[in-house]
């Protein structure tokens, strides 16, 4: 059984969240007060007083006091992991495992191997259960980028320049997580606009920042299957600001994301806006409709946003940019072949 309940007659699904700091604090906020069809029934944090707030917070009705609790809980539908990237692939299996669906926030896992045992657990169930946190697949600006590559009205698409930059590191953010915590977001939304895979990685430090241990810029080249070139910066030690940007550079155009701004100040011979300091504003909308496509899949059974595939493949390219990283040259980025499920 995909869920205990028959979602014809009873059509409020009971959500349980794993993590509750940043991201899931923020997601049991937004499934609490504006995800239609959702009940927050239980929440589980390794810091047990964290999850208790964030249940008082939002109206969470309990408190689980382990994760495997939380997913075995018979009046629990369907499982929201948002704790950190290392804890991912397991907390899935053990989704998969009680058949629950689930959405797990990216990356699906650090590495391509373990992304590739969540494929091979959902392949065997033979459905689709996994959808991965991508949430710029939701992001208006992106999905009307995406709609206006896809009316041909510019040409074909020839180059994509993405940027990404963050105020602060923390102090365990190094380059590497560079790559697979922060440009995944770029490599799967890359995918998403392109409708194309990702075949060659050269990435770099840029010489000025070698000996930076903590949040270094890295600058990756890719090149699509069809011969798209795309460019991304990470830095996530920018110190100004929360900010993305994208450039779609096409035949006959270009299209870019603005800056979403709610305030414009006028005052001391300067114009000023201000950004977030961090992404929550930039991705409130995303976040939103995200989860809501995430419940209706539940109700309907047709999977919605990124898939456990998409999740392997943004992983995969991560590790070909870790690879490059160390030899200090263009490394391939090696796929598995795709299953029939995510076709
Ligand atoms: N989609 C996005 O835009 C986005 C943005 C930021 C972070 N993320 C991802 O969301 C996840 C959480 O990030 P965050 O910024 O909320 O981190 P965070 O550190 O704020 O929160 C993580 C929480 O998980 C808890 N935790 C630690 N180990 C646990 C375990 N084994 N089981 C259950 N809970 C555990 C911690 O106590 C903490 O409350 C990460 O995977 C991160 O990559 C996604």
């Amino acid at each position: 059984m995909l869920v205990q309940r028959n979602h014809e007659t009873d059509m409020t699904i009971r959500i349980g969240i794993i993590g509750t700091g940043v991201m899931g604090a923020d997601h049991a906020n937004t499934l609490a007060r504006n995800v239609p069809g959702a009940v927050l029934e239980c929440l589980y944090d390794a810091d047990q007083a964290r999850a208790r707030s964030v249940a008082d917070a939002t109206g969470a009705k309990n408190v689980a006091t382990s994760p495997t609790d939380l997913i075995k809980n018979s009046s629990i539908d369907a499982i929201l992991i948002a704790s950190p990237d290392q804890t991912h692939k397991d907390l899935v299996l053990e989704c998969l495992a009680v058949k629950k669906p689930l959405l797990c926030e990216k990356p699906l896992a650090p590495s391509a191997a373990e992304c590739l045992e969540v494929i091979g657990a959902e392949t065997k169930l033979g459905r689709r259960l996994v959808q991965v946190g991508y949430m710029r697949r939701f992001d208006p600006p992106y999905v009307e980028m995406r709609e206006a590559l896809r009316s041909r009205q510019l040409g074909k698409a020839l180059m994509l320049h993405c940027v990404h930059r963050n105020v602060s590191a923390p102090s365990w953010f190094d380059e590497k997580m560079a790559v697979t915590n922060s440009a995944v977001h770029e490599f799967d939304i890359a995918r998403f606009l392109l409708d194309d895979d990702l075949a060659r990685v050269d990435a770099h430090v840029p010489a000025a920042a070698s000996g930076t241990s903590v949040g270094a810029p890295v600058f990756l080249v890719l090149h699509s299957v069809r011969g798209i070139t795309v460019t991304i910066e990470v830095f996530n030690n920018a110190g100004y600001g929360y900010e993305v940007n994208g450039e779609l550079v096409c035949e006959k155009g270009s299209l870019s994301l603005r800056q979403p701004a709610h305030l414009e100040t006028r005052a001391a011979l300067a114009q000023t806006i201000t950004y977030p300091a961090d992404w929550r504003p930039r991705f409130e909308t995303a976040y939103r409709l995200q989860l809501r496509a995430w419940v209706e899949s539940i109700k309907t059974q047709k999977p919605e946003g990124a898939s456990a595939w998409d999740g392997y493949a943004a992983s995969a390219i991560a590790e070909a940019g870790l690879r490059s990283l160390a030899q200090k040259g263009g490394a391939a980025i090696a796929m598995e072949r795709k299953p029939g499920l995510y076709s």
